[in-house]
C-alpha cells in the first residue's frame, strides 16, 4: 500500500483559540518502505500517524492509501480500513488487561468475522513470530514491559495488514528491552514487506528505518537518508 499525504494541515480548536498542529504536510511512503518520524514532544508526531491510521482527520488537505482517499471516505469505511489494512502499536501497549495473551491478539480477528479454529492457529503462529508461544495462557498483566509490546506487535499483525503505526513503540521500555523490540519489528518489516511508519525520539531506536523524517512544530523539515 503506498501512502501519500497532499497539503496535510490539522487544527484543533481549544479555549484559547485554534491551535495548528499540522501544517501543509506532503510525503509518500512507498509499499514496504521503513520510516522513522522524529521531533520534540508536542510537534504533532502522533497527530500525524492518526491521520493516516484514520484515527483522525485532517482540517484541510488529502491523505491517499493507493488511489483511495481516505480523507474523504465515511467513517464506516474509515473502520474497515483500520481494521483490515492498518496495525497499531503504542507506547503504552493498549492490550486488554482482562484477557490472556492469544486472546489479546485474536481480538481484531473477532472484530474482522475470521472463523474461530483459524484465529487460534494464526493468533499462535504470530507469537511464535514474537517469541511469546509460551506465555499464550497467561494474563497480560503477567507479562513485564518488553513482553506486552510483543503481545501488541503480534495483535497489530492479526488482520494482516499492509501497513503498522508505530507510536513510540520503545518509549516505557529500558535500552535492553527497546533493543528487542525494535529486532522483531525490523525482522518483521524485512520478512513480510510490511510498510512501517515509526514515531520515536530516540536517534538509536530511529536508526532502524530506511529513512528519517522530523517534524518541528507541525512542519514536516527535512529527510535524512
Ligand atoms: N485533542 C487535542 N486537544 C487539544 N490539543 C491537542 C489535541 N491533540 C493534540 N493537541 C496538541 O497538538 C500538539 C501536538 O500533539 P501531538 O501530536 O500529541 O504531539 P507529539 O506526539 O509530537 O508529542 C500539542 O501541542 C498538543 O497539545
Ligand atoms: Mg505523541
Amino acid at each position: 500500500m503506498k501512502i501519500t499525504l497532499q497539503g496535510v494541515y490539522r487544527y484543533i480548536e481549544s479555549e484559547a483559540g485554534s491551535i495548528r498542529v499540522l501544517e501543509n504536510i506532503n510525503m509518500t511512503v512507498e509499499q514496504g518502505e521503513f520510516i522513522a518520524i522524529m521531533g520534540p514532544s508536542g510537534s504533532g508526531k502522533s497527530t500525524l500517524l492518526y491521520q493516516i491510521g484514520c484515527l483522525d482527520s485532517p482540517s484541510f488537505g488529502h491523505i491517499f492509501l493507493d488511489e483511495v482517499d481516505i480523507s474523504t471516505e465515511p467513517e464506516s469505511i474509515r473502520e474497515q480500513i483500520r481494521l483490515h489494512h492498518i496495525g497499531f502499536i503504542f507506547q503504552n501497549y493498549n492490550l486488554l488487561p482482562t484477557l490472556t495473551v492469544i486472546e489479546n491478539v485474536m481480538l481484531p480477528m473477532q472484530l474482522a468475522n475470521t472463523f474461530g479454529k483459524e484465529r487460534r492457529a494464526r493468533a499462535a503462529a504470530l507469537l511464535r513470530l514474537v517469541n511469546l508461544e509460551n506465555k499464550a495462557e497467561e494474563k497480560v498483566m503477567a507479562l513485564s514491559g518488553g513482553q506486552q509490546q510483543r503481545v501488541a506487535i503480534a495483535r497489530a499483525m492479526a488482520n494482516n495488514p499492509g501497513t503498522i503505526l508505530a507510536d513510540e513503540p520503545t518509549g516505557n521500555l529500558d535500552g535492553k528491552s527497546g533493543k528487542e523490540i525494535m529486532e522483531v519489528i525490523h525482522s518483521i518489516h524485512e520478512n513480510q514487506k510490511i510498510t512501517l511508519i515509526m514515531v520515536t525520539h530516540d536517534p538509536k531506536i530511529a536508526s532502524y528505518a530506511d529513512k528519517i523524517y522530523y517534524l518541528d512544530d507541525g512542519k514536516l523539515r527535512s529527510t535524512v537518508f
